[in-house]
């Protein structure tokens, strides 16, 4: 049994794209991505959209995505989705393929949780990248999520710090939209800051106990701060750019910093893993590898493509599944919210 191999087709559909991939073992055949454009015109994600397109979008992903493996429906071992958390109508659209698919080829079925996804994305066999050892912190940092977790295990985990407001990818998003950037303006606060003085302004950090983070209280100052200068001066965005986004973006590595040190010394654990789109962040992943010589931590940063939304972190968590039988009847219900 362990030596044939095991096909997996992982479908993705918790927020605004919709993804397919398929894994042999733990090896990405194809991961095939398709965004939904339309949000941007609306400065955020909007549910009903969302799903609409998921609709329109799943056949040629999944389509793709076997095409480009180069698998045929018939070959495959197993049918992964993402069971949540996410926006239910989004979810729905997937769960319900996913189980059609699995009933018709008569495959089994198996349940992923998103955020544990972002996680065991370390664990995909990929040239130059190293698979974490457990137990690892895994610093979890997306639109929806800031979480620190200690991983024991593949599917042993603990939340041991979280946001108690918004998600770090929100101060970003939110940040950028105070100064005007379109929707998600995380990667363009990112690319501007590389060209500007991450020490030209700055903003204070949260003083928020323990592991936990809070993120609105810096969206608020960054608030005031852009109104006050731009009644000064009403170029002073357009002047300041780069070095606006460059603070922006300093303080909050300064913010998931201080609470990874702050792990670190409580779990006595030095290996740390990021995962979810604020890991593709370049401050972020130049500053924790610069960690790995100053603090000695071993820092397991994720290939570029594994960062944002994708299936393929779905099928790592499908294999790792299908490898201990964990699969699901058709009735397995789709959850907005869902622990780990
Ligand atoms: O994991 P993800 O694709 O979706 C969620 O599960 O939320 O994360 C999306 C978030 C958005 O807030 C986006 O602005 C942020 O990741 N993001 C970035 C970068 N690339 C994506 N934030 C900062 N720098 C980036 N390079
Ligand atoms: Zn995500």
């Amino acid at each position: 049994m362990q030596n044939r191999p095991v096909f997996i087709l992982a479908i993705e559909s918790s927020c605004d794209d919709t993804a397919a991939a398929v894994l042999k073992n733990d090896k990405v055949l194809s991961n095939v991505v398709a965004n939904q454009a339309i949000h941007g015109e609306y400065g955020g994600v909007i549910p009903e959209l969302a799903s609409r397109a998921h609709q329109q979008n799943i056949v040629p992903v999944i389509d793709a995505a076997l095409k480009r493996a180069n698998v045929q429906k018939e070959d495959l071992s197993a049918i992964a989705f993402t069971q949540g958390p996410g926006l239910m109508g989004s979810l729905l659209v997937g769960s319900s393929f996913a189980k059609s698919l699995s009933l018709a080829l008569g495959v089994p079925l198996i349940a992923v949780n998103h955020m544990q996804a972002h996680i065991l994305a370390h664990f995909i066999d990929e040239e130059n990248f190293d698979k974490p050892e457990f137990p690892f912190i895994a610093l979890t940092i997306s639109g929806g999520h800031t979480q620190v977790v200690k991983v024991n295990d593949y599917f042993d985990m603990e939340i041991i710090g979280e946001t108690t407001d918004d998600a770090v990818g929100e101060a970003f998003d939110k940040s950028a939209k105070i100064l005007g950037l379109p929707y998600p303006g995380g990667p363009l606060i990112d690319k501007y800051a590389q060209l500007g003085n991450p020490k030209a302004f700055a903003f204070t950090k949260p003083k928020v106990p323990g592991l936990d983070f809070s993120f609105s209280g810096l969206k608020t100052a960054i608030l005031y701060f852009i109104k006050k200068n731009v009644a000064e001066n009403p170029n002073f965005i357009e002047e300041n750019r780069d070095d606006i986004c460059a603070s922006i973006q300093h303080t909050i590595i300064e913010i998931l910093m201080d609470k990874i040190k702050m792990a670190v010394e409580q779990t006595g654990i030095k290996q740390i893993a990021i995962g979810g789109g604020v890991s593709a962040n370049s401050g972020i992943r130049k500053t924790l590898k610069e960690a790995e010589s100053k603090y000695g931590w071993k820092t397991y940063i994720p290939k570029f493509e594994y960062t944002t939304d994708n299936a393929a972190m779905i099928g790592i968590v499908g294999y790792q599944k299908f490898l201990s039988e964990n699969f699901e009847k058709s009735d397995v219900v789709s959850k907005a919210r869902i622990a780990f």
